[in-house]
């Protein structure tokens, strides 16, 4: 039986994550390919010895300081972990949810439980119940109401597995905030990230096709009503809808509106979404990270005609 669960990043779609059954059904209902490891989400710190064999200091910080909250630890693996999970990986990627209806059913359930974003494949992460039922709804058991996401943005992820830490995903806890506790830490290449294939591809994205708009949308190009802008602090003069990430500049704002204010957008019968540039301080980096992966290319205005370039 699978679920829709409310955490506080983004909706999950759960199972039994030790159970390769139940983790089979998450993939099938996800439409993810095999090849894209699941993160399995434990109660408590008590919860890692069963799935994790081993613990490193820096781990062991990241989690002392972070935990519970959005943060995703990749750790050497247990024979208990069932393949399925790790898409065949020695390691696993473990998490400890502080969204009170997330707690509750980690500790009712009394093991770890599987949870990818509760999306499918490629798709806009939901950020609430009706977004999990308007999109997997048909195939859940049910899904659990916890409100909306108050981060809006997945997890950070952290590979310490080999000793030092490695970021592999941006997320709701800024890189400067991961540094703070354990000192520099490297940011994967795109190279090692074939480790995590879902790391990598066309991710995140609208049905509608996004371009990234160079720069400010101020002195606003010639856009038509048939195109949705996200922009960033202020909404441009535009003939077409418009969604504004942050009035007042802040990232924890924007990002908590990202995914609701595309999906909006996506609803709203354009054939073209165009996202402003964002600045990458602090959680804008995760956000400018999404918008990336969702994005077509870029798209610009040359002598008053529109370019768009594909990436
Ligand atoms: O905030 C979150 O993390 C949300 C909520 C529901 O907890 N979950 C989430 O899961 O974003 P998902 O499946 O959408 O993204 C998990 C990412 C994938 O990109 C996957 O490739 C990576 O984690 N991952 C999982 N196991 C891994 C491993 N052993 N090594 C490296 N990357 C791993
Ligand atoms: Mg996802």
């Amino acid at each position: 039986m699978c679920v829709g669960l409310p955490t506080e990043t983004v909706y999950g779609l759960a199972g039994d994550g030790l159970n390769p059954s139940a983790v089979a059904r998450i993939f099938e209902i996800k439409k993810r390919p095999a090849f894209d490891p699941l993160i399995l989400h434990v109660a408590s710190i008590a919860g890692l010895s069963r799935v994790a064999a081993s613990v490193p200091e820096q781990a062991r910080l990241l989690i002392g300081h972070y935990w519970p909250g959005p943060l995703t630890v990749v750790l050497p693996r247990t024979a208990e972990v069932p393949d399925l999970v790790t898409s065949g990986l020695d390691t696993v990627a473990v998490r400890c949810p502080a969204h009170p209806v997330a707690r509750r059913l980690l500790e009712l359930f009394g093991g770890p439980l599987a949870a990818p974003s509760a999306n499918p494949f490629g798709r806009l992460s939901p950020t609430t119940a009706g977004a999990v039922e308007e999109e997997l709804g048909a195939a859940l058991a049910l899904v659990l109401d916890g409100g909306p996401c108050a981060m809006g943005i997945e997890s950070t992820i952290i590979d310490c597995s080999e000793g030092e830490p490695v970021l592999l995903r941006h997320g709701a806890i800024s890189l400067e905030d991961i540094e703070a506790v354990v000192g520099g830490v490297r940011i994967s290449t795109d190279g090692e990230k074939i480790k995590a294939p879902g790391l990598l591809s066309h991710h995140y994205a609208p049905r509608t096709p996004l371009w990234l708009w160079e720069g400010s949308l101020g002195e606003s190009p010639q856009l038509d009503n048939r195109t949705g802008l996200l922009a960033w602090n202020r909404a441009p003069r535009h003939p077409g809808p418009v969604r504004v990430l942050t009035p007042g500049s802040d990232p924890r704002e924007a990002a908590a509106n990202l995914f609701t204010h595309l999906r909006e957008l996506d609803a709203a019968g354009v054939s073209r979404i165009v996202a402003e540039t964002v600045p990458t301080g602090g959680l804008g980096r995760a956000i400018a990270d999404r918008l990336q992966k969702a994005s077509s290319g870029v798209i610009r205005s040359r002598n008053g005609i529109l370019q768009e370039i594909p990436r």
